[in-house]
């Protein structure tokens, strides 16, 4: 595990981070823990739902500058089950802004060529959630280059148990042998089928903690903690969280192979 990460965006400027990137070692697959909109609300003595929208700012910013990078592939950690346990009146705020969001970033899906893909037991969410969240995934489905994974109603362990009920149901039938159960044939069972796993996880806010997110595709991912608060971390963390992976080895155990200059 790395050291928790202070970030101070006076110290550096974007255009020198970007000028340090190696284009030839960036991730492919960068996941994203979003935590701490509560408490940088907290702090403002705002309402926390304040913190989820300038959360969503964020989200924005970050996404763009990894578009611009070309990194392919992103998931993100929206709604957990835990999260179910809040308050009802912020579970509606917060689901009101995935709509939102939604309605409002359709079209640039549609222009990025981004395909939108929902994980997580969907089925919990509001009907009206899960009608809008279903058609937009439909809709941008045939984008295959730039996927955008979006955690909702998500725990990695119930993922792993959906995986192991769906595989048990296909032994039963026996169009499935035990034998035949690997590493590559149980990754088909999970929500991130096809997608490599992530190079790169970054968890904002202090918390040194995977929180059931991806527990199964993270086993080898370079880990980034920062106490930056998610509405604060912006272009230029997320440049400096790039520039501080490439700077890592990257062994899977092996002797070397190095990814660092
Ligand atoms: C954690 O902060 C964040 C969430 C539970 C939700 C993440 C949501 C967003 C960033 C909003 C935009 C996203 C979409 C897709 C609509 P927290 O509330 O746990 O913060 P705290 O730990 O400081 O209380």
């Amino acid at each position: 595990m790395d050291e928790l990460k202070t970030f101070d965006p006076s110290q550096v400027s974007e255009t020198d981070l970007r000028a340090q990137l190696d284009a030839d070692l960036m991730p492919r697959h960068v996941a994203i823990i979003m935590d701490g909109n509560g408490r940088w609300a907290a702090q403002r003595g705002l309402q926390r739902i304040a913190g989820h929208q300038e959360g969503l700012r964020a989200l924005q910013d970050v996404l763009e500058i990894l578009h611009e990078l070309n990194i392919p592939y992103v998931t993100i950690y929206a709604f957990s089950q835990e999260n179910w346990n809040r308050p009802k009146l912020e579970i509606q705020l917060l689901m009101n802004l995935l709509e939102r969001y939604l309605q409002e970033e359709r079209s640039l899906f549609q222009k990025r060529r981004v395909r939108f893909r929902p994980i997580g037991r969907l089925h919990q969410l509001p009907a009206s959630v899960y009608a809008l969240v279903s058609e937009v995934a439909e809709e941008t489905r045939h984008f295959t280059e730039r996927v955008l994974s979006v955690a909702l109603s998500y725990g990695g362990r119930a993922e792993i148990i959906d995986a192991i009920r769906q595989i048990a149901v296909e032994v039963e039938m026996r169009s499935l042998s035990p034998s035949q159960i690997d590493e590559p044939l149980f990754e088909q069972y999970l929500s991130t089928q096809g997608l490599p796993d992530p190079d790169l996880l970054i968890r904002t806010s202090g918390e040194n903690r995977i929180s059931n997110f991806l527990p199964w595709q993270i086993a080898y991912t370079e880990l980034y903690f920062t106490k930056t608060l998610w509405p604060e971390f912006r272009r230029a963390e997320t440049l400096y969280a790039l520039l501080d992976y490439q700077k890592r080895e990257r062994r899977y155990g092996r002797v070397t192979q190095t990814v660092s200059s």
